[in-house]
Order: C-alpha cells, then sequence, then structure tokens
C-alpha cells in the first residue's frame, strides 16, 4: 500500500506531512520518512516503524524547517522494513529524492543496466532504481526534470504513485501515476500532495486526482501543469470540489466502517498474497515460514489457538491443512486452552491468529504454549501488536486497519495467509502434485476480481435481507470448508443485529436443530457446487418438508438449489478449499443490511469491543 504527502507553499512544510502522514498510516506502518529542503540543502529523516517513531528520529536528527518537502508511510513490498529501505529514496548524486507508492515490475533489468552505468544502490528496493533511472536520463538526454521523469516511467512495467524532487530545481514537485492514488490539493499559494485528501482537507476543498499515465509539474505559485505520460499531451485539469468532512473520508464515503471494509476486501486479500504469492513462477515466499520451515515439517501436529471471527478462520485452516499439507489441526478457543492443562509438547507448532494482535486470553495461550517449549506462529493484522511481538515467528495479513467492530476483511485474509501457509507446507511435504500446486496458485490469484463479483449481489442481498429482517432466530448450515462459514455467518448476524442465530454442520440438523424448523425459520444454507452438493441438497429437502425458509448461497449457474430454495444468491466457481473466500462475502452483506434495516449500530454493536484485552 504506502501513504505518500507533499507540501510547496508559504507554511512550513514539516507538520503538514507529518500530520497527513498520520492520517495515512491505515496505508502500510513499516517505516516512515521525510525529505525537506530548506533553500539550501535536502534534510532526510526516515526510520523503521510508525510515523511516531519518525517524530522522533525527526527532532533529534534534523532541522525540520522548510517550505517544501515529501514524505512517506511505508507498506514493504522490495526489501524487509529496516531503516534504510525507507523511503524518501535518494539518487546516486544525492541531487534528486523521491517516495513511491506502488511496484516497479521490471526493477531488477532496469538495476542491472544501471549498475553497468556504474550506479551503485544501498536499498533493496524497486524505488532507488527507480530514482536513479531517472537521474540518468535527466544526465545523458539532458533534460529537465519532468522530462527525465516522464521518459523514465515510458520505461517502467509496474504500479506507482511518485513524487520526485531536485534541490537544484526547488520551486517544483514532479508527481505521477499509473495504478495507485495521487490527489493534489490546491490552496492559496500553496500546494498538497497525498495519496487521498485526508491529509489537506483542513487546508483546501480544492482537489485534483490524477488520472492513470497522467504525471504533473506542481510550482510554487504557478500552479499545476498535467500531461499524458505516453504521448506527452497536456491535460486541463479537473479540480474537484471536496464535499466531505474528515470523518466521512476516513470511511470512504460508506455509510459505515464494516461496508466500507466488506467492500475492501478484493484489495485486502491482493494486500495480503502480494509479494508472497508468485503464480507464475509457482512460488510461495513468507520469510517466517522459510525461516522455520523444519519445524512445521518436523511437527506432528498444529494448534490453532484464538477467538471468536479469528478462531472460525482457524477452523477453515484445520480443513485446509489437513486436506493439503496432510498435517493434523487441532483448533482450540484460547480462553478454554490456557486454563484447561492441555498437553503441549516441544514438538507441536502452535498458530495464534488474531486481528488486533491484543486479545488476552489469546495472548496468554500464547504464552502458555511458550512456556510448555511449543514454536508459536502469529497470524496478525496489527504490526507491531503484542501478539506480533510475543509470537517466535508470524505473517501479517496486510488488511489494513479494520474499525468495524464486525470482523469481516480480517477473516478473508487471515484464510488468506493460512491457505499460502499450507500450500507452501504442502509443497515442501510433497503432499500435493507439482500441476495441483500450480492450479491452486493461480485460482487463489483469481480470488480478489472472484469477491468483486460476489460483491455485486449487494442490492439482491438487500432484498432477502428485507426478506428475513424481523426473524427471531435463524439457522446457518454448511459442510466441509463451508461448515466454519456457517459459524461465522451466524456470529456476524448475532453480533449486529442481535437476532440469535446458530451455526451447524448441515447433516447435524437431524440430530437436534430440525426440532426448531418451522415456516418462521430461516435456513442459510451454503450449497457451491463443489463440497458434497448432493448431501446438502438431500439436507435443504429436509428442511423444505418441515416448511423451513432457505435462503441458498449457491455457485452461478446452479439449478437443483434455485428449484428449492426461496431465495438464493450466487457466488462464481471456484476450488473448493477457496469457496470460504467467496461464500463469506453474501452473509456478512446480509447481516449488515439486516441490521442496518433495524436501525443497529452496525459499527459499535452494544457489548462489544474491537481488541478484547480483558480475559
Ligand atoms: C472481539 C472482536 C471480534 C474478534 C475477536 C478476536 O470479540 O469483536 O471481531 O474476532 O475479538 O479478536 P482478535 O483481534 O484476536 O482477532
Amino acid at each position: 500500500m504506502c501513504g505518500i504527502v507533499g507540501y510547496i507553499g508559504e507554511r512550513e512544510a514539516y507538520p503538514v506531512i507529518l500530520e497527513g502522514l498520520k492520517r495515512l498510516e491505515y496505508r502500510g506502518y513499516d517505516s516512515a520518512g521525510i525529505a525537506l529542503y530548506d533553500g539550501q540543502d535536502i534534510k532526510l529523516s526516515k526510520t523503521k516503524g510508525k510515523v511516531a517513531d519518525l517524530e522522533k528520529r525527526v527532532s533529534s536528527e534534523i532541522d525540520a524547517s522548510g517550505t517544501v518537502g515529501i514524505g512517506h508511510t511505508r507498506w514493504a513490498t522490495h526489501g524487509v522494513p529496516n531503516d534504510v529501505n525507507s523511503h524518501p529514496h535518494y539518487s546516486n548524486s544525492g541531487n534528486l529524492v523521491i517516495i513511491h507508492n506502488g511496484i516497479i515490475e521490471n526493477y531488477e533489468s532496469l538495476k542491472q543496466e544501471l549498475i553497468k552505468r556504474g550506479y551503485t544502490f544501498t536499498s533493496d528496493t524497486d524505488t532507488e532504481v527507480l530514482i536513479n533511472l531517472i537521474e540518468d536520463v535527466k544526465k545523458n538526454e539532458n533534460v529537465k526534470l519532468g522530462k527525465a521523469v516522464q521518459i523514465a516511467l515510458n520505461q517502467v512495467v509496474g504500479a506507482y504513485a511518485i513524487a520526485v524532487f531536485d534541490k537544484n530545481k526547488p520551486n517544483e514537485i514532479v508527481v505521477a501515476k499509473l495504478g495507485s492514488p495521487l490527489a493534489i490539493g490546491i490552496g492559496d499559494d500553496e500546494f498538497f500532495i497525498a495519496s487521498d485528501a485526508t491529509p489537506f482537507l483542513e487546508y483546501t476543498k480544492k482537489a485534483i486526482y490524477l488520472e492513470d499515465e497522467e504525471m504533473a509539474i506542481v510550482r510554487r505559485k504557478k500552479g499545476v501543469k498535467i500531461r499524458k505520460i505516453k504521448n506527452d499531451s497536456l491535460v486541463a485539469p479537473y479540480v474537484q470540489e471536496l464535499q466531505m468532512n474528515l470523518e466521512q473520508i476516513v470511511k470512504g464515503g460508506y455509510e459505515h466502517f464494516m461496508l466500507k471494509e466488506i467492500h475492501e476486501q478484493p484489495n485486502a486479500i491482493k494486500d495480503t498474497y502480494r509479494g508472497r504469492l508468485r503464480a507464475k513462477e509457482g512460488i510461495i515466499k513468507m520469510s517466517g515460514i522459510d525461516d522455520n520451515i523444519e519445524k512445521f515439517l518436523n511437527t506432528n501436529r498444529i494448534i490453532v489457538i484464538a477467538c471468536g471471527t479469528s478462531w472460525h478462520a482457524g477452523l477453515v485452516a484445520e480443513y485446509i491443512f489437513e486436506d493439503l499439507a496432510r498435517i493434523p489441526v487441532e483448533v482450540e478457543y484460547a480462553s478454554e486452552f490456557r486454563y484447561r492443562n492441555p498437553i503441549i509438547t516441544e514438538n507441536d507448532v502452535v498458530i495464534a491468529i488474531s486481528q488486533s494482535g491484543e486479545t488476552a486470553d489469546t495472548l496468554a495461550a500464547i504464552k502458555l504454549a511458550k512456556s510448555k517449549g511449543a514454536f508459536v506462529f502469529g497470524v496478525c493484522n496489527v504490526v507491531g501488536s503484542s501478539i506480533a511481538r510475543e509470537t517466535h515467528a508470524g505473517a501479517y495479513t496486510h488488511a489494513g486497519p479494520e474499525i468495524g467492530v464486525a470482523s469481516t476483511k480480517a477473516f478473508t485474509t487471515q484464510i488468506t495467509v493460512l491457505t499460502l501457509i499450507a500450500l507452501k507446507l504442502a509443497k515442501e511435504k510433497g503432499s500435493i502434485s507439482n500441476s495441483n500446486f500450480h492450479l491452486h496458485l493461480q485460482e487463489l490469484e483469481l480470488i480478489p476480481g472472484k469477491v468483486e463479483q460476489a460483491l455485486k449481489s449487494d442490492a439482491h442481498i438487500k432484498q432477502v435481507a428485507e426478506t428475513y429482517k424481523d426473524a427471531k432466530n435463524c439457522l446457518y448450515l454448511g459442510r466441509g470448508f463451508n461448515f466454519p462459514v456457517a459459524l461465522e455467518g451466524a456470529l456476524k448476524l448475532k453480533e449486529i443485529s442481535y437476532i440469535h442465530a446458530e451455526g451447524y454442520p448441515a447433516a447435524e440438523m437431524k440430530h437436534g436443530p430440525i426440532a426448531l424448523i418451522d415456516e418462521q425459520m430461516p435456513v442459510f444454507v451454503i450449497a457451491t457446487k463443489k463440497g458434497h452438493y448432493e448431501k446438502v441438497v438431500s439436507n435443504i429437502q429436509e428442511i423444505k418438508s418441515r416448511k423451513g425458509k432457505i435462503i441458498g448461497i449457491v455457485t452461478e449457474g446452479d439449478v437443483d438449489v434455485k428449484n428449492l430454495a426461496d431465495h438464493t444468491i450466487e457466488v462464481p466457481e471456484t476450488l473448493e478449499v477457496l469457496t470460504p473466500l467467496l461464500t463469506t462475502i453474501p452473509l456478512q452483506l446480509l447481516s449488515y443490511h439486516i441490521a442496518v434495516l433495524l436501525n443497529k449500530n452496525v459499527d459499535q454493536p452494544r457489548n462489544l469491543a474491537k481488541s478484547v484485552t480483558v480475559e
């Protein structure tokens, strides 16, 4: 992700940029940095960690004066999060400095070319390659900065939002965009650059959003000149009047954080596998696993500990790990595990799953497992959280901040990480054939697009929600990989609408819950084509003959369930192990719409908290 901020005008740039970086920290918090120009020289300060760490470093490292500057908060892609890989990056001469959000895919070949021409590199980043390419073009072609940026970008494959500053042309910042967002705030004789409008909302309501393949030269006092990167044609700036207040912008225009977060899932999943999943090459790279591969390969079992939605992700993982990697998995509520004198040995691998990384029961269970000698691996969303620190190793879910109390994107990104781990171990163990491994990688890469597709049923789901909003009880059924999704669907409904709901494995109906079925009872059944489809259809028939109302979550083009159900909601087809990533989506939207129709506080449901730091 990464957040970028820039300022050129009359005021001190540092406070504007610093505050802007804090607002963009949701985009990444691996490291932060700033470059300011005080009329004589560039002053640069950067550090691994958060913007608060940068603030401390700046105060002891540089004199933060100057009316032009750029700043960055990083979500690491190329190169581990450390001080050196932090942005901004200098060119070899020290004259140019850059911040970048995105990935330069052909950076390696460009780098080799530049090395042949005598350039040296201090970081592992693609960004340092880009700034030296710009410098090289500028020198060889004897052109100004804007032209050099344009020529260089025409050699680049990838995605970027960049801001570049030249200390010999201190009255301008050159920006460009392809694939990553970039907004320019237009003030009175001052200009702001940012990944979104939040950093400059209190200074101006006028903004230009650059389109893909556009670049702009932002000149002190003179204004903004936009050009097409490819053909150099001038573009008339379209200045928008920002209508929103700060809070709305943080919600990204959505009515609730939960809805925003549901819709963020295609990108959140992509961000989570980015840099890890290389489908074309057939590679999964996860340093936390790579560095500890022997522990995973030699263990007799994996114990998953978690709470709430994270526990449901753990249950999905049990099915995935056992199916693909053939490693036995036990899934435990952290609160039970920590108090029941569990049998843990030095051979055990424990995976702790937590969005917040702060859940007290999970933290205590981790400490217990460690005290018995187990190797503990964390799957957390919040970088630097207590659980991330307490575990021996881990893998972050790069879902970005989740603010809605009912967890949504954390769940699907946890499943994404756990699927990557299972596939990696399956490959290492040889429990998956090469062709099947490749097939899974390719299909996983298609999931964000398929989630996007599933989200398109929103209007239809709202109508279904209207029909069932007054139910007093609901049942959720699923089998196999989708049994935990049924549990999660029921939890979502309970949490935000306060309707009683239970999830069951579909075949368990006949052992009790079927007694509850009457014409008042909506039953949400996950009945995708892959995964015991015929058996689920039989379960649906059993409910139907007792007059229950059936809402089927089905595969696109389904016929059998459609003939039986009162309503169906379609999701795209995928491999069976990956179906939870799609079937979850309509259940999230259903709960959301029911809660909104019932006028409940969706983002802050009663009695609940996002991060449960008490036991
Ligand atoms: C709370 C939240 C849930 C979350 C659970 C576990 O109950 O409301 O959404 O699933 O804690 O939280 P964690 O941060 O450990 O995933």
